[in-house]
């Protein structure tokens, strides 16, 4: 073991920072290393910039970034400039520390295609700048599957939004410990891979849900108002709308609804009827009665086997007279077919989606303003859920990796 004295001549340089902390001020400090020179040249002090301090009451505190090291007699001065640092130095006057081992910090790779706002990454800079075990690496629009495959060879926790991660990707990433998608749905991750490589994977639930739930109400408003091309419409208070599926998106939906002043209704086999009735929701038993009680039904079921084109002429053919369908969810669990034939058969239905239909031209030709479909899939694209998902990709994949919280995670673990 190797002493150092913290030699407390802290220096203002600058003024203070922009740190809502008053304690964080700018300085400049120099810290003394008693210690031969062959003992630094050993533990590979010169050059780099990790190692692990120890106080000798077991608080680590891990310096990064930075840092200098100068010879200077029998000893080193360490000069730091990092205000996270010297944040730390400053509480040790007087402490006697010794330098324990060498650990780099954890690496946490933000790989997007589409990458998440610039307010969005400040957001999580500060989230990772605050620990200084994290540092943050952006890979962002990357058009090369090859270029991930690259960037997640280093990193111990991986931030993703619609990027595919394969199996080739987590073959390559040797120290990856959790991947995190920023938004709901993870059907772009191999989940059984991860699990067998003894990966978590964890999404971001219910942080895009009021984006979500807004375009819904955006949609509805202009189905009803024809588009605002000048024809007079209807309102919304006093209709009924029916959530399908009672998750995240659906619980902010039923608020909005209750605003609006429509009577609210949800059918979800998995949760407790008494949930949906604490918000003051009707309970309905199954998607049929759903279908035909509601002057609007509202869809936020996940895709998968069970929901896969299970939204079929059969059930739509029991909406009411007059009735519209929204879509922010899924693509797949609408069958098409069956959309077009209800879309030709009851002049009456409408139809707005977030999700944009292979036959979208053909049901735009002959619909007219019956349907609305965004440019394209523009549910979560506010900057505050965008903000929102990236702070919790980073704060998950943080706890993740310092305390083992699993809270999110969506894979088998083994
Ligand atoms: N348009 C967008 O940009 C956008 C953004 C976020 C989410 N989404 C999609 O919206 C959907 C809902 O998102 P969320 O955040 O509310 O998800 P969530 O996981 O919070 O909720 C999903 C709900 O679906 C219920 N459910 C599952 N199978 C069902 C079934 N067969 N019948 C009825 N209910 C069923 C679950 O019990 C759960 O309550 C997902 O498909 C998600 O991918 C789209």
């Amino acid at each position: 073991m190797w002493e150092i004295h913290a030699e407390n001549q802290f220096r203002r340089v600058a003024a203070p920072c922009q740190d809502t902390d008053s304690s964080c001020e700018s300085f400049s400090c120099q810290m003394r290393f008693f210690g031969s020179m062959s003992e630094c040249k050993q533990m590979e002090l010169r050059g780099i910039n990790y190692c692990l301090i120890e106080s000798m009451d077991g608080c680590s505190i891990r310096l990064f970034q930075n840092v200098g090291v100068e010879p200077s007699g029998d000893g080193l001065f360490l000069i730091c400039l990092d205000e996270l640092i010297l944040r730390f130095i400053r509480n040790l006057n007087g402490l006697i520390l010794k330098i324990g081992s060498f650990e780099m910090s954890k690496k946490i790779l933000v790989a997007t295609e589409k990458p998440f706002a610039k307010a969005a990454v400040d957001r999580m800079k500060e989230v990772v700048a605050k620990n200084p075990d994290f540092e943050l690496k952006l890979l962002e629009n990357y058009t090369d599957k090859q270029d991930l495959v690259d960037a997640v060879k280093e990193a111990d926790g991986l931030i993703i939004r619609s990027d595919k991660v394969t199996r080739e990707v987590l073959d390559a990433a040797k120290n990856l410990k959790v991947v995190a998608r920023g938004g709901a749905g993870y059907d772009n991750v191999d989940l059984e891979a991860a699990t067998e490589k003894g990966i978590c994977v964890m999404n971001t639930p219910g942080q895009n849900s009021n984006a979500v739930s807004e375009l819904v109400f955006g949609m509805m408003l202009n189905l009803v108002r024809h588009q605002y091309v000048g024809k007079p419409g209807t309102e919304l208070r006093g209709k009924s709308i029916g959530i399908h599926a009672y998750g995240n998106a659906g619980k902010c939906v039923a608020r909005l609804g209750k605003g609006f002043g429509m009577d609210v209704y949800s059918h979800d086999p998995y949760v407790d009827k008494s949930i949906m009735e604490a918000d003051s929701v009707t309970p309905v038993d199954s998607k049929e009665e759903l279908y035909s009680t509601c002057d609007f039904v509202s869809l936020h079921i996940p895709g998968n086997a069970e929901t896969v084109n299970s939204i079929n002429f059969e059930l739509l053919s029991k909406m009411k007279e007059g009735a519209a369908l929204i879509n922010t969810a899924r693509k797949e669990v609408i069958d098409e077919g069956g959309l077009k034939k209800m879309l030709s058969e009851r002049p009456d239905f409408r139809y707005g989606s977030d999700l944009t239909p292979d036959c979208k031209d053909e049901i735009c030709t002959t619909c007219g303003d019956r349907t609305f479909f965004t440019a394209k899939k523009m549910g979560a694209q506010t900057a505050e859920a965008n903000i929102n998902s990236g702070v919790a990709a980073v704060t998950q994949v943080i706890n993740f990796l310092e305390k083992g919280d699993e809270t999110f995670r969506v894979n088998k673990k083994v």
